[in-house]
């Protein structure tokens, strides 16, 4: 191997592209200014933040009152679940959400239950899609919210959003979609899909850490979760940071430019990628619909061995990939977005996500096809498992 690093790790986080930097760059040297301060230097910064919006409105299809900026993909889940919850619980106490959601949306309905709220966790069939006939026998009189993601970000797959936004719309529910997967890899527009409320993050579209935003259509039933000043029309408070922001909106607008270019170059690459496993490597699985999906995942179990073993391994060789397992006090849970698609727990623990991003090429990937298989028997042999 070189020195070189081969970054497959981007649907955790991307690295900030170098036009984004620029931007945030200058933006945190010239627009100082607080953006409520009436003076100039508070106007300049003001007027950044509201173009920013209307650059994020323009990319999902929104009107710029519709954007709220946050500190983040999970704050806006947050946001948009405890929101609604606050703001309807008078008319009905009962959430549908997916069992493969973000921990984002899962503990935040987690927490909602422990305050009295009933959820329902909608399962997936085997490719990992959310069933909608399972959705419909769910709704109740008193459903007033419905959350679901628009792609999984363990195994990319795609879900029938516009479907359930119809559902909701003929209902009169209040519709979520956690997008921060999405976005910048697919088409993405709120009236496309339906939806009253979409979270987004800057930091998967090569922007910066700790920005993000939730749409809210306009006449949504949501209240604050956070109280201070009246900043972003009073939906979230705290002194906005516009260089972020700034730098958020110049993201999300190349993405969105580049978006078919990058979605056409990714698709051949993770391709290979899945043709290369499957031909080199024996007992191996694909997790996920390979046709409904993100063009830039593949998740695949390797049998025999364990998925955070791999990682490792493949980390010492300068390849960064992931695994779906949450590591908490040093035990490894096997995914629970794997675990829902009916995947065996031991096949579970050896799926390893790789996540492709802009900066990735062919001979990166013939790379990774090249030390995988040796990486893969060795870590078998050690293991020991019968196959
Ligand atoms: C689907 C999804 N939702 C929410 C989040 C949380 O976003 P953030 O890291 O901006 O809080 C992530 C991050 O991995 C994600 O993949």
């Amino acid at each position: 191997m070189t020195d070189e690093i081969i970054y497959l790790d981007h649907a955790a986080a991307t690295p900030l592209r170098r036009e984004v930097l620029e931007t945030l760059r200058e933006a945190q040297e010239t627009l100082f200014g607080n953006a409520s301060s009436i003076h100039t230097a508070g106007q300049q910064a003001k007027r950044m933040l509201e173009d920013s919006r209307e650059q994020v409105a323009a990319s999902i299809g929104a009107d710029p009152v519709e954007i709220v900026f946050t500190s983040g993909g999970t704050e806006s889940d947050n946001l948009a679940l405890r929101g609604t919850a606050r703001a309807l619980r008078r008319k009905g106490d009962h959430i549908i959400t997916s069992s493969i959601e973000h921990h984002a949306v899962l503990n935040c309905c987690k927490s909602l239950e422990s305050e009295g709220f009933r959820l329902s966790y909608i399962p997936v069939d085997p490719s990992g899609v959310l069933n909608v006939q399972s959705l419909l026998r769910e709704l109740r009189p008193e459903t007033i919210l419905i959350s679901v993601m628009l792609a999984n970000n363990e195994t990319g797959t795609l879900q029938p959003v516009s479907e359930i936004g119809k559902i909701a719309r003929e209902r009169g529910i209040v519709i979520h979609t956690d997008a921060v997967q999405a976005v910048g890899k697919i088409p993405v527009d709120v009236n496309d899909l339906g939806v009253d409320l979409l979270s987004l993050s800057a930091h998967k579209v090569y922007g910066p850490k700790g920005v993000g935003a939730l749409y809210i259509r306009k006449g949504t039933p949501i209240e604050p979760i956070l109280f201070g000043g009246h900043h972003e029309r009073g939906m979230r408070p705290g002194t906005e940071n516009v260089p972020g922001i700034a730098a958020f909106a110049a993201a999300l607008r190349l993405a969105t430019e580049e978006l078919e270019e990058t979605r056409c170059r990714l698709r051949k690459l993770r391709d290979r990628l899945w043709t290369g496993i499957s031909e080199r490597i024996d007992l191996v699985r694909r997790n996920g619909s390979p046709e409904r999906t993100l063009p830039n995942i593949l998740n695949v179990s390797f049998d025999g061995i364990e998925g955070e073993s791999l990682l490792l391994n493949l980390d010492l060789l300068g390849i960064a990939v992931s695994t779906g397992s949450a590591c908490t006090s040093g035990s490894t849970e096997p995914s629970h977005v794997l675990l829902a698609m009916g995947i065996p727990p031991r096949t579970a623990e050896g799926g390893i996500r790789f996540s492709l991003g802009r900066d990735n090429t062919e001979s990166q990937i013939d790379k990774v096809l090249e030390v995988l298989p040796e990486v893969v028997n060795r870590l078998r042999q050690v293991s020991g498992v019968k196959l």
